[in-house]
Parts: C-alpha cells; structure tokens; sequence
C-alpha cells in the first residue's frame, strides 16, 4: 500500500515528481455523463499556479490538462479518467546542491531514510508539485457536485503570520493574489511579504473551506466520518500542521451553551459544529481550517548535516514561495470536494432509497 490513491468510491491516483517529465493523475469511479472539457481545468489551476504574483515562487508552469481517457465526445464514460500535465520550467541545477545535505523542515531526511535514494530535483515527489493534480481531479468532483447537488466548494486565505482580515467579503477573495476576504488589507498584505522575502524569511498561514448546500445526511457514522475523513485529506496537504472543523481548539474554552448549535423550526441558531454532527452532515455549511507552517526552503542559512553526518550550513536558493498558505487555498478545497463526492457516492450506494425524512429544518438541503 504505497498511499498515492485515494478515496473510496471516486479515487484519484496521482503520480510524478517536480521535475520529472510530467505529472498527473487517474480518476476512477466518475458518474458518467458528466460534460468535462480541458478549458475546465483553467480556472482552478491558474488560482493554484505558481508565478501568478510576485508574491509567489517565480516557477511558471503551462499547466495544459490533457484528458487521455474516459471522456468521450466531451462526456465521462464511466471508466477511469486519465489527467497528464507535462513539466514545462524545471531548473534542476538550483537542487544540485540539495543532493549531499538536508533541508532543515523539508521531506529530505525522511525520504532518506525510508527509501535509500531520492530524487532531490525540486522536492521530487515531496513537493507541492503533486498538489496540482489533486486540483485537476476535483475540477471535475466540483463540478459533479455543484450541477447534481447544488453544493459550492470554496476558500480563503484566514490569516497569515498575525494579520488576521478585519472584515470579511467573499466577493474580495478572488480579487487579489491572497483569496484574502477583507479588501482593505491587501496593501498591508503586500508589504508584509514584500519584507518576508527581502529578509529571506517565510511565515506560516490559515486557510477556511466553506462548502455550501451539503445535503443533511453525507458522512459515516463511526470510522468513515466525515469530519475524520476531512480532516485525513487535508493534513495530506503538504505543509499543513493542523485541521480544525468549525470552532476546532476554540470549543476548548466554550461552554456547552454556547457551543451547542440549538436548533428552530427556522434553523439551526449556529454553527459551531461546522456542519458535521456525529460523522455526518447536518444540512448547514461545512467548514475546515488548516494551519500551513512556514516554507522551510529560505534563505537564511540553519543547521543540518551532509550525508557523512558532518554539520553544515544549508541556505536554499531556488525558486520558492514566502508563504505556502497563499497558494493553498484552491488546494484545501480540492480536497474536501474530493471527500464530499467520494461520500456523496458511498450515501447514495447504501442510502440512496431513505427518500425525505420529516422534520427538515430550513438551510438544510434534500
Ligand atoms: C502550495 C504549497 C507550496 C509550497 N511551496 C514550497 C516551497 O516553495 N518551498 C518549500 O520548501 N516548501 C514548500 N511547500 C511545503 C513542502 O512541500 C513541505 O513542507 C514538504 O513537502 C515537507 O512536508 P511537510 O511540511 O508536510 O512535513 C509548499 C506547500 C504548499 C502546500
């Protein structure tokens, strides 16, 4: 079980390294029928890629999809989906160095160790790289979900270092190179990692995923939660530390009448839970954080050893991103729009036939 796949009913298989030839997925288990073009893949990657803003790694990637197999005549056909996309900016000699030493916080020693041989071009396998395809794949889980169900996956950036929005504008998210929701703020944002970079620093970063109009009902009830599985696929992403759903570590300090989402016949009077009560979605919004930790490739030098075992100073130069949080956005939600199809599938495999169960409290979903 070498954990590349994923999912239970829809999996996705990625492979490939940074600076391998190309990298890419195979998505299996696709309800059929549904339009799937390459021009679909565009939006989400360009949020995704790298070189977008100056705030990012300068790596720019084409990131042309090209769609090998299970669509036919612009539609899935049920059989598995075969997503390529080739490594077009590779500079491997940045790396050579990389070869003899280990990155302080990075996956190095530990590929290492496990394996005996790594592909140090770029992270190899280890680098967020990989995440691309993760983004490919739920181009199309999200576009199952929003045409079939009516659910809405999407992101921002929560805070970053200790700057945290002021105010909160979804309509702001995609306007600025952060997915940062308060308008007003992104001067200071700028500045901010302007100063990161100039120091050669880099700093950790929240993410929140909302999905809108999950149906009441998704999830399993001990082993397969929904929350358990959220929580399993975004610590999947690299650079995450920590995954909260709804109030996370904050219900900690909560008493049980604050924490408690009362529930009317107009509605449930909050959402602390997130969405998820016992393992399965109540109807209202989901919502997961993520703590991203700082990139560990900088360029102020720290302590590691050689492959002798002697110390040295590494400083990593390359091409890397001041704050791994700013691209992860579109990267959390490809993850729980992964996990909300996969079960999606497995609801209506074992439950498809429970039909309209009274009472339905409103901004819960059939
Ligand atoms: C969007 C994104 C971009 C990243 N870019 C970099 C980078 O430029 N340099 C770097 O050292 N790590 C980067 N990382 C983090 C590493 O991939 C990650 O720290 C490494 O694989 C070790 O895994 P771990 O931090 O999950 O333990 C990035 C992570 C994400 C999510």
């Amino acid at each position: 079980m070498a954990a590349n796949a994923f999912g239970t009913l829809f999996t996705v298989t990625t492979f490939g390294e940074s600076h391998g030839p190309a990298i890419g997925c195979v998505v299996d288990g696709c309800p059929p029928g549904l339009a799937i073009a390459p021009e679909d893949f565009r939006a989400d990657l360009d949020r995704r890629a790298t070189g977008r803003s100056r705030h990012t790694s300068q790596r720019r990637e084409a990131d042309e999809v090209e769609i090998l197999s299970g669509v036919y005549e612009g539609r899935t056909t049920g059989t598995p989906i075969g997503l390529l996309i080739r490594n077009t900016d590779a500079r491997s000699k940045d790396y050579r160095e990389l070869t003899e030493t280990f990155r302080p916080g990075h996956a190095d020693y530990t590929y290492w160790h496990k394996y005996g041989i790594r592909d140090p071009r770029g992270g190899g396998r280890s680098s967020a790289r990989e995440t691309t395809m993760r983004v490919a794949a739920a181009v199309i889980a999200k576009k199952w979900l929003a045409e079939r169900y009516g659910v809405r996956v999407r992101g921002h950036l929560a805070q970053i270092g200790a700057l945290v929005p002021r105010r909160f504008d979804w309509d702001a998210v995609e306007d600025n190179p952060f997915f940062w929701p308060d308008p007003d703020m992104v001067a200071e944002l700028e500045g901010y990692v302007d100063a990161l970079r100039k120091a050669g620093d880099s700093v950790g970063a929240r993410v929140t995923v909302v999905a809108d109009g999950v149906p009441v009902g998704w999830g399993e009830p001990v082993y397969g939660k929904l929350d358990a599985e959220l929580a399993s696929a975004l610590m999947s992403i690299n650079a995450v530390k920590g995954v909260e759903i709804g109030a996370g570590f904050a219900a900690v300090a909560q008493t049980g009448t604050q924490h408690r989402d009362e529930i009317t016949p107009e509605g449930f009077l909050s959402n602390h839970a997130g969405g998820i009560l016992g393992g399965i979605a109540s109807g209202q919004p989901v919502v997961a954080s993520i703590a991203l930790k700082p990139t560990s490739s900088i360029l102020v030098p720290g302590r590691s050893v050689n492959l002798a075992g002697e110390p040295v100073q590494v400083r990593t130069i390359g091409r890397h991103d001041p704050c791994v949080g700013i691209r992860a956005t579109p990267i959390a939600e490809a993850m729980v729009a992964l996990v909300l199809i996969d079960q999606a599938l497995r609801h209506r495999a074992q439950c498809g036939d429970v039909g309209e169960v009274a009472p339905r409290v409103p901004g819960s979903r059939a």
